[in-house]
């Protein structure tokens, strides 16, 4: 009789483990979930933190070139400290996507001169997002 009472309570308690185990599993599925459309999971190299959902020329670019490139490359500063290379405004910043050298040198991949120069090179998640708007045509947006 005592030898039963203790089999059983074996038993409910291994029931018991497997239970929290299973249940343990399933939680793991549901909040994965989560993860897998978010960013991380579809641009990994970026981490998070990246936005790249709504690149634009005046939202993401100018904001991007007036930070790290103006005061070499803007209308005033270009002849005497950027090459007479203009990056002010739209139509000057078109010739050098048109001409490969703004993704060149800022992706510093080789066979531009690196910018920005005597400066750390870009986030990952800056160049990212430069290429995703020369790849969506570069519009004057
Ligand atoms: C400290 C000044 C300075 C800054 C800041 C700077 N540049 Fe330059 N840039 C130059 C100079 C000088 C040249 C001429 C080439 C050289 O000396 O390397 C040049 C050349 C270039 C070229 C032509 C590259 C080639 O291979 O022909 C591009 C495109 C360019 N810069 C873009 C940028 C962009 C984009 C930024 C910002 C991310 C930037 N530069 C920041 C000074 C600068």
């Amino acid at each position: 009789m005592l030898n039963k009472e203790t089999d059983k309570n074996k038993f409910l308690n291994s029931f018991k483990s497997v239970s929290l185990i299973i249940v343990f599993i399933i939680s793991i599925f549901i909040f994965s979930g989560c993860y897998y459309d978010s960013q991380e999971y579809m641009f990994p190299e970026l981490g998070s933190g990246c936005d790249t959902t709504n690149v634009t020329f005046s939202g993401t670019l100018e904001p991007m070139l007036s930070s790290y490139c103006l005061s070499c490359h803007s209308n005033s500063t270009a002849a005497s400290y950027g090459a007479n290379i203009k990056l002010e405004n739209y139509s000057d910043v078109l010739l050098r996507v048109n001409d490969g050298k703004l993704y060149g040198s800022i992706a510093q991949s080789g066979g531009f001169s690196p910018m920005p120069k005597n400066s750390t090179k870009l986030s990952d998640c800056k160049i990212s997002s430069l290429k995703i708007w020369i790849d969506a045509g570069a519009p004057n947006n």
